[in-house]
């Protein structure tokens, strides 16, 4: 891909006042190509001064004026609209950067006027549809129906409402010929349209402030911040390799693309970690091999869903039935898991000796996580108690490795003091930020104590154990050290040290 066709940032500009979306473009001036004026949010009385804006900009500026029926929030009539169009893109300058670059007008707005003006004195239409629930039936109409005069940019904007439809947007974009174009999907489902525009053929991909004023304006748009130093937009192109985590919609909270994207710039490799929110599994396969990626890091709750698709499954992923790491390898699947050995180089390294044997912990958990947890402690030899909720699945994780096992409930007390040289939280409460499942316990302060949290980055039970004296540590480190293991099976490589020395950032 050359330069020139390399996909752009458009800031896109919210504020109410003309003066507050110059001071923001301020901000963010040196990382964006283009900014995009939303007339539509600025106080009446600020539109009277539309037509100076783009050479107070300094950038090549879009104008867009969006109805409330397509998510927008100009209230008035079509007339309305129709002046002030004609009012930003009158008396146009000899000096063309004093003029609007674009206007976005929606396909079933046709004011021949306005149109005939801008193609005179070269202001590029985006011709507009905006499908604010789900897509169009009929993807190829919606689009032809926009693309009838070749020199307008066609824009198509959905929002799928499962990965499904996701999905279904993907593969009818991949199989549309390369032109002009704008194709966007908004919302969890569509990050992967924002972050590879160019896969999708797209002149640039939208960006907002993450808060304009007191409200977030645009909430399916990343930060341009974000953009390039989380995604590494200005790095990516077309042969970058795509890597993708496979999760729920929580994971657009999850700190992994910027531990391994940190690591791939680091390292100068062209490859590129996407949140892939989805509904199933086999829906975050399809969306992987679409996009032609060559592995995956796979979290809650799809780590026992990959297992059918592996024609490889690692010595970890058979003893903990569960796997976090797809490599694309003779042209399948193989699986791993990186929990383990993450988990036990934290451990170490905050128990403060790599020998362990004979320690005697608390398990809290028996899910997803604590199996890869029940699996590091028993490899180091430590003896453990394992409680949980629901009887049977703290029994069934137990007999695999000879450990005591009991229901979690304010009877386990005593038997936590006799396994209190480390308690490990491996259950999903705390989260919320409230919630201790072992409030029934008290603190000695002799106590390690390991709460594989780390968002918020002190539970409940981390912030009590503090209070008795006891030393405490959350999951992030556990979360870089399988990141690195994770690196090191998809670049076959040892992993840098970046993944040991990246803070934990904060979290809003
Ligand atoms: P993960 O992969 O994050 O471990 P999981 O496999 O769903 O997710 O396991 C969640 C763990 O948190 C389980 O041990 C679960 O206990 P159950 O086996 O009884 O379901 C535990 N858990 C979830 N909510 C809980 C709650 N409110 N109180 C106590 N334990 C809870």
């Amino acid at each position: 891909m050359k330069e020139q066709d390399k996909p752009k940032i458009c800031l896109s500009l919210t504020g109410t006042t003309i003066a507050e979306d110059l001071r923001i473009l301020e901000r963010y001036r040196s990382l964006v190509d283009y900014v995009e004026l939303r007339a539509d949010c600025l106080d009446p009385s600020e539109r009277f001064y539309i037509r100076s804006f783009p050479e107070k900009a300094g950038h090549p500026c879009i104008l867009t004026i969006r109805r409330r029926q397509d998510g927008g929030k100009f209230e008035d009539g079509e007339g309305v609209r129709l002046v002030l169009f004609a009012k930003a893109l009158s008396f146009p300058m000899a000096d063309a950067n004093a003029n609007y670059a674009f206007v976005d007008l929606e396909h079933d707005f046709r004011a021949p006027v306005v149109e005939e003006a801008c193609r005179t004195f070269g202001t590029r239409i985006i011709r507009s549809f905006i499908s604010r629930t789900g897509l169009p039936e009929n993807l190829d109409t919606a689009y032809e129906n926009l693309t009838q005069e070749e020199d307008e940019i066609p824009k198509l904007v959905v929002h799928p409402q499962n990965s499904a439809e996701f999905i279904r947007f993907l593969e009818w974009s991949q199989r549309r010929p390369k032109r002009a174009q704008i194709l966007i999907a908004n919302g969890p489902y569509g990050l992967a349209s924002h972050l590879l525009a160019w896969r999708f053929g797209s002149l640039w991909t939208y960006a907002s402030p993450r808060q304009c004023g007191k409200e977030t304006t645009a909430p399916d748009l990343f930060d341009p911040l974000d953009l390039v130093n989380i995604y590494n937009f200005d790095l990516v192109d077309a042969d970058t390799v795509i890597y993708a985590l496979i999760g729920q919609h929580s994971i657009t909270q999850s700190l992994s693309p910027y531990l391994h994207n940190t690591a791939f710039r680091k390292m100068g490799k062209n490859a590129l970690l996407i949140p892939t929110p989805v509904d199933s599994f086999s829906d975050g396969l399809r969306i992987l091999e679409l996009l032609g990626g060559k592995g995956a890091a796979i979290t809650v709750p799809f780590k026992e869903d990959v297992l059918p698709f592996l024609s490889f499954h690692s010595t970890d992923v058979q003893r903990i039935g569960a796997c976090n790491t797809l490599v694309w390898r003779n042209s399948s699947w193989a699986g791993y898991n990186t929990d383990a050995d993450g988990f036990e180089r934290s451990l170490l390294e905050f128990m403060g000796k790599q020998d362990i044997s004979g320690c005697r912990a608390t398990l809290v958990g028996a899910g997803g996580a604590a199996k890869s947890i029940a699996l590091a402690l028993f490899r180091k030899g430590a003896r453990v108690l394992i409680l949980n909720r629901t009887y049977s699945a703290g029994r069934d994780l137990a007999r695999k490795y000879n450990f005591s096992y009991a229901h979690l409930d304010d009877r386990a007390a005593d038997q936590i003091s006799e396994y209190s040289n480390l308690i490990v939280q491996a259950t999903s409460v705390g989260m919320k930020g409230e919630g201790d499942p072992i409030n029934f316990y008290e603190f000695k302060g002799s106590e390690m104590v390991f709460d594989l949290i780390y968002h918020p980055s002190k539970t409940a039970l981390l912030k009590r154990a503090e209070a008795a004296g006891c030393r405490t540590i959350n999951g992030y480190k556990m979360l870089c050290y399988q990141a690195a293991g994770q690196y090191k099976l998809w670049m076959n490589e040892p992993p840098p040290e970046i993944y040991a020395q990246l803070e934990q950032p904060e979290l809003s």
